[in-house]
């Protein structure tokens, strides 16, 4: 046996197995004959069938014919004879009618009236002479005898499902009936037949066994042991399904819980800030001097209430003052200006999620290692990249031997469980030396696009927190990611509850490592 044919074989699905050995043993089966012996359905045999013809295993044949039968009309001709019949009736008893008296003589309506005095003529049974109907001698010897169309009527209402061929005697009757209107209702039906080809002849010849699939394992399967001998139906990947939106969470929910998740595993503290915090802990803790231009009005959202907040531990704040104006025992000369405690306790919403860092190294002990997420606020105007409210997430790693080495390996690490590659290049922040910016490049756009900011705090920094130990520290714009995740091409999509992509979007999750 050659190596396509027994391939085919192994390849034939149980419906098709089934099929060809119906056709074998009654070739001349229907689809819905075949269907009831092997108890398969209707769809199923179709389908096996379709499948069976395109490897040339059988051949299939598509008939449509039409069914005739009565319409309600038509039946009532049948039960109470045609119109030109119940004129006929009266004509055969009263030899002549005068026109005007025809429809209520024969007992029908001016309308059928007329549809009779029509085919009286044409069948000549009666002829009309001034004004009065006369009998004929054909209509005299039709008056007890069924022409050959009332003879296709009384077919019809005898045999009321239906009439697919006429013999040669009803032939003339029928096409008589099918001149006439709303007598005949016709019905197309399509049946399909079968042949088996060679091909099919030669697998019959060889022969296959037709083992029963299961569908499903069951508890009794795996109980009696079944399972080691069933064959299960594979399953059709390609078989249409409905679509089903499940509940999920928000994309940008999802993506920052899975941030949190990260740092988590990664040994990370989570640390939480507040949205109003004074200058001192947003800017000044982070030696960002006082002219500095993000602290502008413009960029930044300054509150009228509370108009001020307290500053920290005097000390501390001695000791940054110092830091700005003259570089303290930083080995630094410091920014060279008078520092204002006033600016410092200016109250704003929060420009960045670095005041945590700052924060968090006065308030603990190294060795540290924390992250933090929340909102940040800019005065952005909206467009599709930027948003005058959105999330960062910030990562701070503090204690001895900690290197520029181990920040790069740090957002390299959490990238990558992110499901991002990224790359660095070098940048500058007023409070880390040496200091970088991750990149992501985008295929699509064919460029680099910037995820967020990172650095060796400087000791500028750390010094007035009374750190002695070296930290990195990171932050990131967390809608980027998002936007990048989901191939949003404008920012607004992730807070508009538009809920076609809500639904459509895939929560893919990054890679976990
Ligand atoms: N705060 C910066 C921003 O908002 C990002 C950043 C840069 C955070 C350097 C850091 C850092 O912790 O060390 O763009």
């Amino acid at each position: 046996m050659s190596e396509d044919i027994k391939k085919t074989i192994s390849e034939l699905h149980i419906y098709e197995k089934k099929l060809l050995k119906e056709l074998e043993a009654n070739p001349e089966a229907t689809p819905s004959q075949i269907a009831e012996s092997t108890g398969m359905d209707i769809k199923s045999v179709m389908s096996a069938a379709g499948s069976l013809a395109s490897k040339d295993i059988i051949e299939m044949h598509k008939d449509v014919q039409k069914i005739y039968s009565l319409t309600s009309d038509g039946l009532e001709y049948a039960e109470h004879g045609l119109p030109e019949r119940r004129i006929l009736e009266v004509l055969a008893e009263k030899k002549e009618i005068s026109m005007k008296d025809l429809s209520k003589e024969a007992g029908i309506d001016k309308k059928e009236a007329g549809i009779a005095l029509g085919w009286l003529r044409q069948k000549n049974w009666a002829q009309i002479d001034q004004g009065v109907l006369n009998i004929t001698e054909l209509g005299k010897e039709f008056a007890d005898k069924a022409g050959v169309d009332e003879k296709v009527l009384d077919y019809l209402k005898a045999n009321a499902d239906g009439v697919k061929l006429f013999t040669d005697d009803l032939l003339d009757g029928f096409k008589k009936l099918t001149g006439r209107k709303n007598i005949l209702n016709v019905k197309k039906e399509t049946s399909h037949s079968f042949k088996i080809l060679p091909k099919g002849e030669e697998i019959l010849k060889i022969g296959f066994t037709i083992k029963e699939q299961a569908t499903q394992l069951t508890h009794e399967h795996l109980k009696d042991g079944e399972w080691k001998s069933l064959e299960y139906r594979p399953y059709d990947i390609n078989a249409e399904a409905p679509l089903v939106f499940a509940g999920k969470k928000h994309p940008l929910r999802e993506i920052i819980d899975e941030i949190r998740e990260i740092f988590l595993n990664m040994g990370f503290v989570e640390d939480n800030g507040e949205y109003v915090e004074s200058a001192f802990w947003n800017f000044d803790s982070l030696f960002q001097p006082q002219d500095h231009a993000a602290r502008e009005m413009q960029d930044t959202f300054y509150l009228k209430n509370p108009l001020t907040c307290d500053l920290p531990d005097d000390a501390l704040v001695k000791l940054t003052a110092e830091t700005h104006e003259t570089g303290a025992d930083t080995g630094s000369i410091g920014w060279q200006y008078d520092w204002s405690e006033d600016i410092a306790r200016q109250s704003v919403l929060r420009t960045h999620t670095t005041g945590i860092s700052t924060k968090h190294l006065f308030e603990h002990e190294p060795p540290i290692k924390m992250f933090s997420v929340g909102r940040v606020f800019r005065r952005e105007t909206f467009d599709y990249k930027h948003l005058p409210e959105f999330h960062q997430v910030e990562g701070l790693v503090c204690g001895e031997g900690i290197s520029y080495q181990n920040l790069l390996g740090t957002l390299k690490e959490f990238y990558k469980k992110l499901g991002f590659e990224v790359r660095f290049r070098p940048a500058y922040f007023p409070y880390t030396y040496l200091s970088t910016e991750s990149e992501i490049y985008l295929e699509e756009k064919g460029s680099w696009i910037e995820l967020g900011g990172a650095g060796m705090f400087r000791p500028e920094v750390l010094k007035p927190l009374g750190i002695n130990q070296p930290a990195l520290a990171f932050g990131m714009g967390i809608e980027r990611l998002a936007m990048i995740r989901y191939d949003v091409e404008d920012i607004r999509m992730l807070y508009k509850s538009d809920i076609k992509w809500l639904r459509e979007v895939p929560i893919d999750r990054g890679v976990r490592l």
